[in-house]
């Protein structure tokens, strides 16, 4: 396993996506990306002072490919966990990987397939007090607790969470982490509409059931949610 640091990369997927004969747990960040991306096409704002990172899993052979349809959670829950142990907030896990502090996105994942590798891009708001046109709907650590915090020490820690998740899953201790996840679900009892780019449905939140899908109740009808855009109706 390496650690790779960068003053400026354009962004950490990126540059992870290219290197060859990557290993498991291979990680890139750097302290500053000219172009962050964020999900579904969208800028992600990379000033220095953030923790900007992406981990490498290579997809392995004797495992089926849906295992790893669970990526997303895990990352999002090693995510919170790492921020919890470095200041202690109330976050809480956006479906399917955001984490909220406050009603405020404070980190965002980007899971990117390539080749034989899955790329876990990781953006975590530590000591940025300015996030440009972002300023309405992000926090960070510094906002929230006036101090700065060391980046490496929280990017080691998020990969050493995200290892222990992912070998607590494989040995089949999915359901516990599941229970873990949805007792930090940020959308539960929320009213929101969800665009799946044909339709948009509006209903009620619930639980993530044991495929990583989202429940959305909306009159008679239970949806359950593999992928989409979510707007919380206030
Ligand atoms: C999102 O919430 O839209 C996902 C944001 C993901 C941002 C991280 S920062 C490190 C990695 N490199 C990128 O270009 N994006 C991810």
């Amino acid at each position: 396993m390496n650690i790779l640091k960068f003053e400026e990369l354009d962004s950490t997927n990126e540059y992870l996506k290219k290197v060859k004969d990557k290993k498991n747990w291979d990680l890139v960040y750097a302290i500053r990306q000219s172009k962050g991306k964020g999900r579904r096409g969208k800028k992600w704002f990379s000033d220095e002072g953030g923790a900007w990172f992406s981990i490498n899993l290579n997809k392995d052979k004797f495992l089926d490919d849906e295992i790893y349809s669970k990526l997303p959670l895990l990352s999002g829950l090693a995510v919170l966990q790492s921020l919890k142990e470095t200041y202690n907030e109330e976050y809480k896990i956006k479906w399917p990987n955001d984490i909220y502090v406050k009603d405020k996105k404070i980190s965002g994942i980007l899971l990117e397939k390539s080749d034989e590798s899955y790329i876990i891009g990781i953006g975590v708001n530590l000591n940025l007090e300015n996030f440009g046109e972002f300023n309405e709907i992000a926090s960070s650590l510094k906002i929230l607790s006036g101090k700065n915090y060391d980046i490496e020490e929280y990017i080691k820690n998020a990969l050493s969470n995200l290892k222990k998740l992912f070998y607590r899953y494989i040995q089949g201790e999915w359901e516990i982490i599941l229970n873990e996840i949805n007792e930090l679900n940020y959308l539960k009892g929320k009213k929101i509409i969800l665009s799946d780019g044909e339709e948009d449905i509006e209903g009620l939140c619930g639980d993530i059931d044991n495929n990583g899908y989202l429940t959305v109740v909306t009159g008679k009808k239970e949806y359950k949610v593999g992928v989409g855009d979510i707007k919380i109706i206030k």
